[in-house]
């Protein structure tokens, strides 16, 4: 029985932890950038140094640019835009959709997503590691969550631009957008490991090679 007991509260004391970024140690460690010292997460700058600067960031404010190839962008804030944000566990980003637009299927190894709707509509899903689909159409003033680690998604089939605003429960959620990770790493994953994944000839991975690859 105490193993039992003993067994449930190591796992609740994992889960409580391993959840999100781990526990902040002080009021605030504003990241110090230019530290050579690594960490897990950043270094703190001297406290005398620190002003109000280190926790606003007004680059959500307006709509970005989403004249590219996917139709959309993602405008972070997170401890790279905002130094306060060290150890703190959270962020935000805005995502902007032109009609048509896509956020690619992508994932987030570092934190569970929420997306609240600003404008417009979206078509979102997120898939399971048991390969379900969970899927639905939001618009305006909705919220959707995209857990932990799993592959989702952002589709605008609407005709009008669509945004949202998305939270994080990490300072640096990091993404890996599962096409660009496959077709243009440096140095790129070789073609025969693309041709037997995806059942597909050298050419046709090849052709998703080129048309992925960053504009120059
Ligand atoms: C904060 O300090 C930086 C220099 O470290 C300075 O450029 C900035 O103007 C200061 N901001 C405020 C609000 O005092
Ligand atoms: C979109 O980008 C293309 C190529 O970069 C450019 O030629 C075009 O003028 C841009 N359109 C708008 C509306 O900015």
């Amino acid at each position: 029985m105490e193993t039992v007991v003993s067994l449930l509260l190591i796992l609740a004391i994992i889960s409580g932890t391993g959840a999100a970024d781990p526990d902040m140690l002080q009021d605030i460690c504003v990241a110090d950038r230019t530290g050579a010292v690594k960490v897990n997460g950043f270094i703190c700058k001297d406290a005398a140094k620190v002003n109000s600067s280190d926790f606003f960031f007004d680059g959500l404010a307006k709509p970005g640019s989403t004249n590219n190839t996917m139709g959309s962008l993602v405008t972070v804030a997170n401890v790279d835009k905002i130094p306060g944000l060290n150890t703190l566990g959270v962020s935000l980003a805005r995502i902007d959709y032109a009609p048509g637009g896509l956020n690619p299927p992508h994932t987030h190894p570092r934190a569970t997503e929420i997306v609240f709707v600003l404008e417009g509509q979206l078509d979102v899903g997120f898939i399971t590691t048991a390969n379900s689909l969970f899927s639905k159409t939001i618009k305006k003033g909705e919220i959707f969550v995209f857990p932990r680690g799993l592959v989702h998604f952002q589709k605008n089939n609407g005709v009008v631009p669509a945004a949202v605003i998305a939270a994080f429960n990490s300072q640096l959620p990091g993404t890996q957008s599962i096409a660009l990770t496959l077709f243009t790493a440096t140095p790129p994953v070789p073609d025969n490991v693309l041709t037997k994944a995806f059942q597909i000839g050298t050419k046709e991975v090849e052709k998703i090679k080129t048309r992925l690859a960053p504009k120059k």
